[in-house]
């Protein structure tokens, strides 16, 4: 089965070739590029005044299955993420039960080859149950494919535990995905400890809630040799001592959503639940740290911390609602909306944080270029289709998003996971 993609744009950011050209697919694989190709194919796409990128890779996706399917499954997360244009999700492990064995990995994985469109990558648990007492099957979930482990929803607070599943992790040769936050330090906080949570009548969560965590996961990192990424940095300092672990030379990454780069406290318009996340928006001086750090490649990867929830769990104030928001299928427009319409990232840019970074960091060899020999994983992008998002056409259950009827620009318009079409706007 051949798959001509003819007349895109097409940017390889391993290459860091751009320009018109066509690919060729074969099965599951790019077998050529090149300026015209005349080979026969059984199926031709026109991407004429689009980009053809390498798929999304997103790092951070709560897919909620097992045990909360209620909320999302591997079925609707992964179309979800076909339609998002991302061909490889990785989920985070806290499920019910969390995932946190061998087994359960390879459930989910055995799972998703039938119930996703696209590929699942599970992330471990450090601890048993993610109750920060016992580290998990570190190893098990190596060998069942796990490339990182990961506490998130929180963090895991014992810091000698923690070294200890930072030193297995680089012994089995995984990274961790570390979600930041001194749950001692939240004490109630719902949303950014600011004006407007005063104004609100809302408990705040400080930025020293994200830092102290950031800083003294590099220093274990330093001292463990682990590759670290950093999950949804939100705060100026956050930016800061990334910067400085780089110029040190540690293997230390760094994450952030798009609603922390597209957002502040500001656009909050009521004490809603949709407006609840961890971290939460932040103020001016952060979002312009955010986009300080992804300009000048301080931050590596977007993510989205898709975060599906039921309508009960969020139509309600923010003090009630539970934390999380979805963002799959919104994140490359809100990239192209918010970074590169406004020239911030040059299309490039996006291919290397939403793609090429994100395969680094996973070790993946064979994802994220549109070259020759790679798996035919492809995103086509109109950068200038115009719309407002809505909810209401999401494939995720999920709908707890404040990007209702925002306007974008930039839409997903065909995806192609393993040389198959699993998206056709
Ligand atoms: O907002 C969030 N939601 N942050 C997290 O760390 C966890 C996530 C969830 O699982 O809903
Ligand atoms: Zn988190
Ligand atoms: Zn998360």
């Amino acid at each position: 089965m051949k798959t001509l993609i003819q007349n895109g744009y097409v940017l390889d950011p391993e290459s860091k070739r751009e320009g018109k050209f066509d690919v060729l697919i074969e099965d599951n694989k790019i077998i050529k590029v090149a300026e015209q190709i005349t080979d026969h194919a059984d199926k031709v796409l026109d991407a004429s005044g689009c980009y053809v990128m390498p798929g999304f890779i997103d790092l951070h996706v709560h897919l909620r299955d097992p045990g909360l399917e209620y909320k999302e499954t591997l079925e609707t997360g992964g179309k979800a993420a076909a339609r998002g244009g991302v061909t490889t999700i990785c989920a985070m492990p806290n499920t019910k039960p969390v995932v946190d064995n061998g087994e359960k990995v390879a459930d989910v994985h055995s799972r998703a080859k039938t119930d996703s469109p696209v590929h699942v990558i599970q992330i471990g648990a450090i601890t048993i149950g993610q109750q920060g007492q016992e580290l998990a099957d570190i190893e098990g979930m190596a060998k069942a494919g796990c490339h990182a482990i990961s506490e998130d929803g929180k963090s895991v607070m014992n810091a000698s535990l923690y070294r200890k599943a930072m030193k297995l992790a680089k012994d089995n040769g995984i990274s961790i995905f570390a979600h930041c936050e001194d749950i001692t330090m939240v004490e109630g906080g719902v949303m950014h400890a600011d004006e407007k949570a005063q104004a609100l009548g809302l408990k705040g969560i400080t930025n020293a809630v994200e830092d102290v965590i950031v800083a003294r996961d590099i220093l274990l990192a330093k001292e463990t040799g682990v590759r670290l990424h950093l999950c949804h940095c939100s705060t100026e300092d956050s930016v800061k001592l990334v910067e400085a672990a780089k110029k040190e030379g540690l293997p230390v990454t760094a994450e952030v959503c798009p609603h922390h780069f597209a957002m502040t406290t500001d656009d909050i318009t009521e004490d809603h639940g949709n407006w609840k996340m961890n971290p939460p928006l932040r103020g001016k001086e952060d979002v312009e740290a955010m986009i300080y750090g992804l300009k000048n490649d301080i931050i590596d990867i977007i993510a989205t911390d898709h975060a599906p929830h039921s309508e009960e769990e969020k139509n309600k104030s923010m003090a009630q609602a539970v934390f999380g928001i979805v963002g799959i299928e919104t994140s490359a427009t809100l990239t192209y909306t918010e970074l590169v319409d406004k020239g911030i990232l040059t299309p490039m840019q996006m291919a290397e944080k939403m793609s090429y970074n994100p395969a680094k960091v996973l070790g993946l060899t064979d994802k994220g270029s549109v070259s020759e020999g790679m798996i035919a994983d492809i995103v086509i992008f109109d950068p200038n289709k115009e719309y407002a998002i809505d909810v209401n056409s999401f494939f995720s259950k999920g709908k707890n998003t404040p990007f209702h009827g925002y306007k974008v620009t930039g839409k997903v318009v065909g995806t192609i996971c393993n040389g198959n079409i699993v998206f056709e706007a």
